[in-house]
């Protein structure tokens, strides 16, 4: 057998050495994270699902509490009684109904419109555009706070863009003697209505 023989039968040597053990378990390591990251999602899906769900619920519950009891605006009844009348001093514009019922009672000695001296029941509410007149004493008037509106005691008007007098509510006397005011029935003096028994406590 000649050199040149030998040599072209002698065995290849490999390309690159087989790993190492080490080498081999470092090359599955990232193998084993990649399952562990969809377990992990998957159980921040499960939450996520449930955070959903109980937010549902609780909202499907809300809906149906407010169903149950639904929002109801309590207002003051359309009577009401005012105490009597020797608790208002002739002449006195009394306040004690103004917020809860929007209501001015006044006696007067006597009454422009022929009625006599009696108790009268007024609106608070301006004949412009709805806002609540003050009651200024000092100056015997009630004034508008929003556009300047001016009302005479009796509650007809004398200045500002209203274009017509405050109403009068139905006034009598209960049973028991108390002043009864009944704010469903409206008089209005525009339309002659304010010469109606029923506006005008008689005293
Ligand atoms: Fe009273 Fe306009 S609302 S003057």
């Amino acid at each position: 057998m000649s050199k040149e023989e030998s040599v072209e039968t002698a065995p290849a040597k490999p390309a690159t050495p087989p790993p190492k053990p080490a080498a081999a378990k470092a090359a599955a390591a990232p193998a084993s994270s990649k399952t562990a990251v969809p377990r992990r999602s998957l159980l921040s899906w499960v939450t996520l699902a449930w955070v959903a769900f109980t937010a549902s619920m609780l909202a499907s519950l809300t809906a149906t509490a407010r169903f149950m009891f639904p929002n109801v605006l309590f207002e003051p009844p359309p009577t009401f009684k005012a105490g009597f009348p020797n608790e208002i001093q002739i002449g006195q514009v009394d306040e004690r109904f103004k917020q809860r019922f929007a209501v001015w009672l006044v006696r007067s000695a006597f009454d422009e419109w022929g009625m006599g001296s009696g108790i009268y029941a007024l609106s608070t509410v301006c004949t412009h555009l709805g806002c609540t007149p003050n009651w200024l004493e000092a100056e015997q008037k009630f004034k508008c706070p929003c556009h300047g509106s001016g009302y005479y005691k009796t509650g007809v008007n004398f200045e500002g863009p209203t274009p017509r007098p405050l109403e009068r509510y139905a006034i009598a006397l209960a049973d028991d003697g108390q002043i009864l005011v009944d704010k469903s029935r409206k008089f209005q003096a525009e339309k002659g209505e304010w010469t109606n028994p029923a506006a005008f406590l008689k005293l």
